[in-house]
């Protein structure tokens, strides 16, 4: 299929391309060719030197463009019925008030089943083509929410929660470890396309938080990433003031929270850290050091009173950062809300540095993000925390065609975000839709070049 119209393809934190394309998607779901600045009088002949002789062309409508999918970076498809429930806590009471009595539930597999089958496809509608999930700490659950993605062809890593103390269910290390490593199996036997690098749904290591592991379990963690240098980990990090002080209480030893984590060996190039509010500067350059990656959740930070990661910090030390819903932390699957929310957290830290920006060669410390640096944090910054880049979060040849059609046409149905006066540039569109939009702007939402969902797709 080729696809003919407006594209945004980011290219770094500062910058990305907005013009006329046509973009050729192979029958594997890659990108075969792209040729960007296209005319109308140009389409046919474009494609008869491709050798595409009586191909498909999707042309978009005005008011239409194609953007990469989002990636989420942190959320949690078990807390997704809580979700606009117990603001007025802060995150150690929020989660023994609202959090663990609901994550409990999952015991019950058909309440799993239900629930995470229709979580994953308000997910994929709000066009998130790749996340990363927590589940919870059961076993078969974690396998129904596995099984669920897949069936959906979304792209996605799916853990199960490793708890041994301090929450509502635990079990003993040795059965944390048995069955994380029973859940890894399971997901890595799933029905999976033979020509793709990477199987679309994979597992990954999911040590809650330290709070909820005792050295010993984070320790066999350790031993099991050790042996699977390309198994992804995810967990909490510095969240919140109360968290941190409890966490040095329970690892004395320790330097620093980050470093319970990298003394296991648990801090390395595929970890992912939510949240990273609270780090010194030590932890920050031992962040870097290992290129371990942060999701910044600013709405669940907003929404449960943590704070405000100073993102751009991390930025100019170098690191990878994504964005993330972190449901039910946060109210909102969709990543629009989340660069709504990084925006308006970055307008805070910069807000409180007016008399005294940070001197160069600081380019992000304490400055308001771009939309250019919202639309990176969404879609590459993320795909470089998932240890994804080479094959999602940008249109070039070979990567994966994960993409989403936007409309901010005011077709009925669709949220009348243009009123017809301005000019429907593509950087204009992109604007509009990431501060006005919602899933009912998202047409069709793409993984792999298969069309999963948006209000265009029929279930
Ligand atoms: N820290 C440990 N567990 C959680 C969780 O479920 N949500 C958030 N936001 N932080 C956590
Ligand atoms: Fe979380």
């Amino acid at each position: 299929i080729v696809y003919y119209g407006p594209v945004i393809n980011p290219v770094s934190l500062t910058s990305y391309r907005a013009c006329r394309c046509l973009l050729a998607v192979g029958a594997s779901g890659s990108i075969d060719w792209i040729v960007e600045d296209v005319k109308d009088s140009m389409v046919q002949e474009i494609m008869a030197v491709h050798g595409y002789i009586d191909v498909d062309v999707v042309s978009l409508r005005d008011g239409e463009f194609i953007m990469p999918g989002f990636i989420d970076t942190h959320t949690h498809a078990s807390q997704v019925p809580n979700a606009g429930s117990g603001q007025q806590y802060e995150l150690l009471e929020w989660l023994e008030n609202i959090t663990f009595p609901m994550e409990s539930k999952f015991s019950d597999l058909d309440f799993a089943e239900r629930t995470y089958a229709s979580v994953v496809r308000r997910v994929i509608d709000s066009g998130t083509t790749t996340c990363c999930y927590f589940a919870t700490i059961h076993l078969e659950g974690t396998q129904i929410l596995a099984e669920i993605v897949n069936r959906c062809g979304q792209r996605a890593f799916v853990g199960k929660c490793c708890m041994d103390r301090n929450a509502h269910q635990v079990e003993d290390a040795e059965s944390s470890v048995s069955s994380t490593k029973a859940l890894i199996s399971y997901i890595k036997d799933l029905p999976s396309s033979p020509h793709l690098a990477e199987p679309l749904v994979q597992p990954i290591l999911t040590p809650r938080f330290a709070i909820t592991c005792t050295s010993p379990l984070l320790a066999s963690l350790g031993e099991v990433a050790a042996g699977d240098p390309n198994l992804r980990i995810q967990t909490h990090l510095s969240e919140n003031p109360s968290e941190v002080a409890f966490t040095m209480s329970l690892f004395p030893e320790s330097s620093s929270y980050t470093e319970v984590y990298d003394s296991v060996g648990l801090l390395r190039e595929n970890t992912i850290l939510a949240h990273a509010i609270y780090l010194d500067d030590e932890e920050i350059a031992l962040v870097a050091k290992r290129n371990a990656g942060i999701s910044h959740c600013p709405t669940s930070n907003f929404n449960l009173n943590s704070g405000v990661a100073p993102i751009g910090k991390y930025l100019d030390q170098g690191i990878k950062v994504g964005l993330g819903t972190d449901v039910s932390g946060g109210y909102s699957l969709s990543i629009l809300n989340a660069i709504q929310n990084a925006s308006i957290a970055s307008k805070v830290i910069a807000m409180q540095h007016r008399g005294d920006p940070a001197a160069p060669p600081a380019q992000f410390s304490n400055k308001q993000f771009s939309v250019a640096s919202l639309l990176y944090l969404a879609t590459l910054g993320g795909a470089a925390v998932c240890n994804l880049e080479t094959s999602v979060g940008s249109f070039s040849v070979g990567k994966s065609f994960d993409a989403l059609i936007v409309s901010v046409r005011n077709d009925a149905g669709n949220p009348t975000i243009w009123s017809g006066s301005a000019p429907r540039t593509p950087e204009g569109m992109l604007e509009q839709f990431f501060f006005c939009g919602d899933d009912r702007n998202i047409s069709s939402v793409y993984v792999q070049g298969k069309l999963i969902g948006g209000t265009a797709f029929t279930r």
